[in-house]
């Protein structure tokens, strides 16, 4: 049976070391659908998840992670890749999806609104932020927007650098949905970020604009694959009720 959510929580650590014991790439394929119900912003969906059940790959993989024990012990491996770079595709998808949702007789006046919002959003706004050339453009936006923001409350987040957070921190909660949903059916996870992106890019013959997000090894833990009990400074450090 499934672990509860705060179940999975508790159970879920990083994994160090893995049984050299078989897991089911069917179960982890579908941890990964999970992922991918992770919420997104702008619902751009601006990642892919390569899952690495080839030996061959797993070892090269490994190594372009330093040969940590995590991911040399690792069954599997999950990378999740950020795709920026398809935010073109993935507002036309967004627009071709609305369109079919609302492609109906009888339409309210709320609908109509609502229909005339998102394709505005999909189609004006998403453009806006996203086209850039060089990062040139997107600086010039964020000094322009931040003159506006004297003024009123403004989406400030236009830089090169500043995109790549925002798709980089959906990306993270795809990650979370997946290893959570690992801990779920008792399958085990670690996370990392040691490693040689670039090499890890050409392994998986990704393009020049795809980005490393995150290696994930996946296992069944040993008894000695917990390095540790869990450590997090006192709750009230982090906690600000306002
Ligand atoms: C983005 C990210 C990158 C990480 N990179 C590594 C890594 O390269 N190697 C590793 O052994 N652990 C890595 N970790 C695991 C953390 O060390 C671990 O989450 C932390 O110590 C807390 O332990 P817990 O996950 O068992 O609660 C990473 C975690 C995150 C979220």
């Amino acid at each position: 049976m499934e672990k509860t959510v705060s179940e999975a929580i508790a159970y879920r650590r990083s994994t160090r070391i893995y049984k050299n014991e078989s897991i089911n790439p069917e179960k982890v394929k579908q941890c990964l659908v999970n992922a991918s119900l992770a919420p997104t912003s702008s619902n751009l969906q601006l990642w892919e998840f390569y899952h690495i059940t080839n030996k061959e790959t797993l070892t090269q993989i490994a190594k372009a992670c330093f040969n940590q024990s995590a991911a040399r012990t690792a069954q599997q491996l999950v990378v999740v890749v950020v795709r920026k770079d398809l935010w073109r595709k993935r507002a036309k998808a967004n627009i071709e999806f609305l369109n079919k949702a609302y492609d109906r007789e009888g339409l309210s006046e709320a609908d109509l609104k609502r229909k005339k919002m998102v394709m505005n959003y999909y189609g004006k706004l998403i453009p806006s932020v996203y086209t850039d050339f060089l990062g040139i453009l997107g600086f010039f936006k964020y000094l322009l927007f931040q003159i506006v923001g004297l003024f009123r409350p403004i989406y400030r987040q236009t830089r090169r650098s500043d995109m790549r957070i925002v798709a980089h921190k959906s990306a993270g909660l795809a990650a979370e949905n997946f290893m959570l949903s690992m801990a779920a059916i008792g399958y085990d996870t670690c996370p990392m970020e040691g490693s040689d992106t670039l090499r890890i890019k050409r392994i998986l013959k990704l393009p020049r604009g795809a980005e490393i997000n995150m290696v994930i090894g996946c296992g069944i833990r040993d008894g000695k694959g917990i390095y540790g009990p869990r450590f997090r400074v006192p709750f009230d450090e982090v906690y600000h009720k306002v």
